[in-house]
């Protein structure tokens, strides 16, 4: 099963998440958590949580960027979620043998986080890197979709399309 764990802050405004999630909803074998929606007092159910994380073999963490990071509700996820002894630690074992990719929506373009002014894109994924490491998951390519403030529909709707690809090519590798 994938895990969509989907941390936009306002689902209902979105564009390009909204798209995405759209198509990668409809496949089969994927469940998607919505956040903000789940939790709009921060009141994060671990429990359900961990339950939803435990059947899945692929979690994605998606999001739009906020400030070249994670939105607030994800970083609290991961908070609370990934506890000491089940995602790490003395007997923290639930999450190895997993896979986690980053799927992350930007404003800037490619060339924003290429031109070497400002960290690049490989710089940015590190703390979520480092976090999949250190509970054991494999660390996938991230999934970006850049330039969601300029972009028209039809690129937008492209963009969602190679999301849902990459999902599916995944999904293909498991069953092959
Ligand atoms: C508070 C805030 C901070 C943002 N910070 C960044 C940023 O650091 N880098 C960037 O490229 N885009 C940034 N953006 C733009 C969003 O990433 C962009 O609007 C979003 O990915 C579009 O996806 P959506 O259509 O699903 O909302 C920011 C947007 C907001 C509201």
């Amino acid at each position: 099963m994938i895990l969509i764990i989907y941390a936009h802050p306002y689902p209902q405004h979105s564009h390009a998440n909204k798209r995405m999630i759209e198509l990668a909803g409809a496949l089969e074998g994927v469940e998607i958590r919505s956040l903000y929606e789940l939790y709009p007092d921060f009141n994060i159910d671990v429990a359900a949580e961990q339950e939803a994380v435990s059947r899945a073999s692929l979690i994605i963490w998606q999001h739009p960027m906020q400030w070249y990071s994670v939105t607030p509700l994800l970083k609290l996820w991961i908070d609370k979620v990934l506890a000491h002894g089940w995602a790490y630690g003395h007997g923290g074992t639930a999450l190895r043998g997993k896979s986690v990719m980053w799927a992350v929506t930007t404003g800037g373009g490619d060339q924003h986080f290429d031109l070497g002014s400002h960290p690049g894109f490989d710089v940015l994924s590190q703390p979520l890197q480092a976090t999949a490491i250190y509970c054991g998951l494999n660390w996938l390519p991230p999934f970006a979709a850049h330039c969601t403030f300029i972009c028209d529909d039809e690129t937008l709707q492209a963009q969602a399309r190679q999301y849902k690809h990459r999902l599916l090519e995944w999904q293909e590798a498991q069953h092959g």
